[in-house]
This record gives structure tokens, C-alpha cells and sequence, in this order.
């Protein structure tokens, strides 16, 4: 039987071979700290430097970021798949997710975590839809390495159950 390239499987299997690490993307509020896991991340520009977070618009996250007008990536280590899954499972609506969390915070004032390997703090440029997300654009305004290792690239088999 023929396979018909424009079936909703075929494009998911084919999409599966695209490559994203795994990211701690994190604002602050007022008082409040929120923070989602992200793997639809990428950057998108060199001078200056930005990048380009997609986010599902009924994540707790989501108002937030467009409100504060900044956010922070924290880069995840590849042993951290737990942490991953501690920000990638449950919402920040009805729990704070940093809550014995070691974080420091951005010069931009967004948290980030002081266990990964590198943060990238960025202010909101623009933001465009895109289906069911919001592609929002940052302009990197600082970045610290925090320690030298492996990033964690994303596999979903490793989440079942916390994607959605
Ligand atoms: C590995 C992984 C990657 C994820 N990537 C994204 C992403 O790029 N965009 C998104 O909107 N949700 C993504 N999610 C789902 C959110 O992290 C999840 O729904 C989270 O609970 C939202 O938290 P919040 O409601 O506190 O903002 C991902 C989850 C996991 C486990």
C-alpha cells in the first residue's frame, strides 16, 4: 500500500527527527515565580542575538512571560531529565514549581536555575501565533555558563504521560 506523505502519522513520524534540547523557561511576576519545561526553542538571530520560545497558550507560563516582558532559559544537563519532568508535568497554577528549587535570579529579574548548565536572560521583542502556540522572540540581553558538561537533548519516550 502506498503511503500517503500528507497523513497526519506520516508528518508526526517525519517530525520526530528534528533535534531540540531541553530548557527550564522561567519569569517572574510581580513576587511570583512560574516556570514550564520548553523544547521548542531555537535561536533566531545573531546581531543581536535572539531566540524563539513556542508556547502553548494555556500554560500558566504563557500570560506571565507576555506581562513581565522577560524570561530566562535555564540549559538542562543530560542527566536532568527529572527536572525536566518536575517543570514539565504539572501547572504552576495550583503549585510553585520552584519551591525548594536552588535559583538565582537574571540581571532582567527572571529566575533561573543555579543547576544547569548555562542561562540566557531575554526580554520580549515580539511574538506571532502559530496554530495552538505563541512563538515568542527574545532578545538575549545576558548569558552565564554555569558548568561545563552535556545538554540534555530532548526524547520523547522519555515523558509519556507529561506532554500535554
Ligand atoms: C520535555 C518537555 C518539553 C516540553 N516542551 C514544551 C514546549 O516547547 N512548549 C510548551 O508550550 N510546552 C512544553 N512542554 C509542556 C509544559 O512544560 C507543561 O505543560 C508544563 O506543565 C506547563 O507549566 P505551566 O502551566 O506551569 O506553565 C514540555 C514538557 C516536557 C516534559
Amino acid at each position: 500500500m502506498e503511503r500517503d506523505p500528507q497523513d497526519r502519522d506520516s508528518i508526526q513520524s517525519s517530525l520526530r527527527y528534528l533535534t531540540h534540547g531541553v530548557y527550564v523557561l522561567a519569569t517572574r511576576r510581580g513576587r511570583e515565580t512560574s516556570g514550564m519545561t520548553a523544547a521548542w526553542v531555537t535561536q533566531v538571530s545573531e546581531r543581536p542575538p535572539c531566540l524563539a520560545v513556542s508556547v502553548r497558550e494555556d500554560r500558566y507560563t504563557h500570560d506571565h512571560i507576555l506581562q513581565s516582558a522577560t524570561f530566562a532559559l535555564s540549559v538542562l544537563r543530560e542527566d536532568q531529565v527529572d527536572v525536566a519532568t518536575h517543570f514539565g508535568d504539572a501547572s504552576g497554577e495550583y503549585a510553585d514549581k520552584f519551591l525548594g528549587i536552588p535559583y538565582g535570579l537574571t540581571p532582567n529579574g527572571s529566575p533561573h536555575l543555579l543547576d544547569c548548565l548555562a542561562y540566557l536572560d531575554c526580554r520580549v521583542l515580539d511574538t506571532m501565533r502559530a496554530g495552538d502556540h505563541t512563538v515568542i522572540v527574545g532578545e538575549v540581553t545576558a548569558g552565564e555558563r554555569l558548568a561545563e558538561d552535556h545538554p540534555l537533548f530532548y526524547d520523547p519516550s522519555e515523558y509519556e504521560g507529561a506532554l500535554n
